[in-house]
């Protein structure tokens, strides 16, 4: 990638916030997943062009990055619509019933895991442990956690996302 593609795909104020985050950390490699929430925050989502530039900007290569971008659950290397469902379906959440809950989710909205509804609402994706066995069966979107979650309280939770 030359120069200006490199500039073009990455912001001033992206490359300004990753700059900052390797400021705090001993080797700029190490900033990886904050640099990849940065321009996720922006954009929604990392493309493949975004991984060739951050991982340039690290000093790291794009399929370091790219493995370290594919681990995290919380990273989207595909376009995602405005807010992201994700229904765990690690082993407290369905013992309590998440397959029930994962149906009633896709009722609502319309669409299968993987997919975005048409209005680019809602991206319904599963996750594993969101760390809250205790609320099981749990679901998440974008960053705020809900549970434990019953189908008669998904269109209450849902409204709030438009
Ligand atoms: S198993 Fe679902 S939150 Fe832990």
């Amino acid at each position: 990638m030359s120069e200006v593609e490199f500039i073009e795909v990455l912001s001033n104020e992206e490359i300004d916030l990753i700059e900052e985050a390797a400021s705090h950390v001993p080797d700029r490699p190490s900033a990886a997943i904050e640099a990849l929430q940065i321009v996720q925050e922006k954009r929604g989502w990392i493309s493949d062009q975004s991984i060739g530039a951050i991982a340039r900007l690290l000093g790291m290569s794009a399929a370091e990055l790219d493995s370290i971008a594919t681990f995290y659950n919380l990273i989207f290397r595909q376009p995602v619509g405005r807010h992201v469902v994700m229904v765990c379906d690690s082993v407290s959440c369905y013992v309590m019933g998440c397959d029930n809950l994962r149906v009633a989710v896709e009722d609502s909205i319309g669409v299968k895991p993987g997919e975005t509804t048409a209005d680019d609402r809602f991206t319904l994706l599963p996750i594993v442990c969101l760390g809250a066995c205790d609320r099981a069966p749990a679901m998440m979107i974008d960053d705020q956690l809900f549970g434990p979650v019953k189908a008669d309280d998904l269109p209450g939770i849902l409204e709030q996302f438009e």
